[in-house]
């Protein structure tokens, strides 16, 4: 089955919706924010003056921090246009998820958005527009050069597919400590085929001297079974594995089912980066990331936050000639 035609966060508003449990994610948007503020304000300087800044938020779901990402964008915007003086601008908001998303969720919470947020940074709606976007991130969603800013948080260690010729991972729905030596390469291949894909088409979309900020849930050490990635999943499995052992679940259903996403470590992302070749990264940032569950170091995740990543061709504003070396704050 094509993951782009049934991957979705559960809709709606109701106690199982993402809008509901999505706490986590939304303490990473605001634990990256001075990472985008930083790259957001140099996108102001780069491409002033202007009047329309298109911006795409891709894996954006649905729920307050659809909303939340947009707003702090913008808040950052407007504050360095005020600082400097310069009048308003407009905004164009592409919202991109999978064609399964609750697109009608967010467009049916635009008027409370306008009316209650909004309102308080004095904007409406003759000066922010909002689109939705259905597709895959790993096809191309806008036209050439357009968009000026790319933002994605929470959403890229999904994979397009579950790796091809992994049937022998028995027992198990991710990487683990069992999976044999052929699923942990499967998983990196499709990892990278994606993360190359995505990067292609983003340099496509992306103006000269937009940027980019990608956050991503990865794992902080080369270890590619790291039980930080797998814990879920293996506690996922074991239940699955106990239902099989009841006669209530088909076991071949089980075996044959595996999750597509994948958790990469900073070297992984940067290689990548490099051999695709459209980008440099600026500034690749590693936080740690706490699950309430569980307080045990080796179960904690890390987040991968890429700041200003940009065309390479398009160099330089003096202000970051100097900050090309990547930075690893593990
Ligand atoms: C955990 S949610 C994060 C949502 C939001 N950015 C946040 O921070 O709360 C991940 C989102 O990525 C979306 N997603 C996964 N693969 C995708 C793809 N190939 N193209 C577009 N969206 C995708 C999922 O549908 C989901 O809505």
């Amino acid at each position: 089955m094509e993951v782009a035609k049934i991957l979705h966060m559960n809709g709606g508003i109701g106690d199982s919706s993402y809008a509901k449990n999505s706490l986590l994610q939304q303490k990473v948007i605001l634990m990256t924010k001075s990472i985008t503020d930083e790259a957001i304000s140099a996108l102001y300087n780069n491409i002033f003056p202007r009047e329309i800044i298109r911006i795409a938020d891709l894996g954006c779901s649905s729920g307050p921090n659809t909303f939340l990402t947009i707003t702090e964008l913008i808040k950052t915007i407007d504050k360095e246009r005020k600082k400097k003086g310069h009048k308003s601008l407009e905004f164009l908001i592409f919202l991109n998820d999978l064609p399964s998303n609750d697109f009608n969720r967010i467009f049916r919470s635009l008027s409370t958005f306008y009316e209650e947020d909004l309102r308080k940074y004095n904007m409406g709606r003759d000066e922010l527009f909002v689109a939705g976007v259905a597709g895959s991130f790993y096809t191309r969603l806008f036209p050439s050069n357009s968009l000026h800013f790319i933002h994605s948080s929470y959403s890229l260690h999904w994979l397009s597919q579950v790796p091809d010729g992994i049937e022998n991972n028995k027992g198990n729905i991710y990487l683990t400590s069992t999976s044999p030596p052929n699923v942990v390469k499967g998983y990196y291949e499709q990892y990278e085929r994606d993360f190359v894909t995505f990067l292609t088409y983003r340099s496509k979309e992306l103006v000269k001297n937009g940027r980019m900020v990608l956050t991503m849930l990865g794992r902080k050490n080369k270890d590619r079974y790291s039980k930080g990635c797998s814990y879920e999943w293996e506690l996922l499995a074991m239940t699955l594995n106990f239902f099989i052992a009841q006669g209530s679940i088909d076991e071949k259903k089980v075996n044959s089912f595996n999750i597509p996403l994948y958790n990469p470590s900073p070297k992984e992302v940067m290689y990548i980066v490099e051999k695709e070749g459209s980008f440099t990264i600026d500034i690749l940032k590693t936080s740690k990331i706490h699950r309430n569950s569980c307080d045990d170091e080796k179960y904690n995740m890390i987040l991968m936050t890429m700041y200003s990543l940009r065309p390479k061709k398009i160099y330089l504003d003096s202000k970051y000639e100097d900050q090309t070396n990547i930075t690893k704050n593990e």
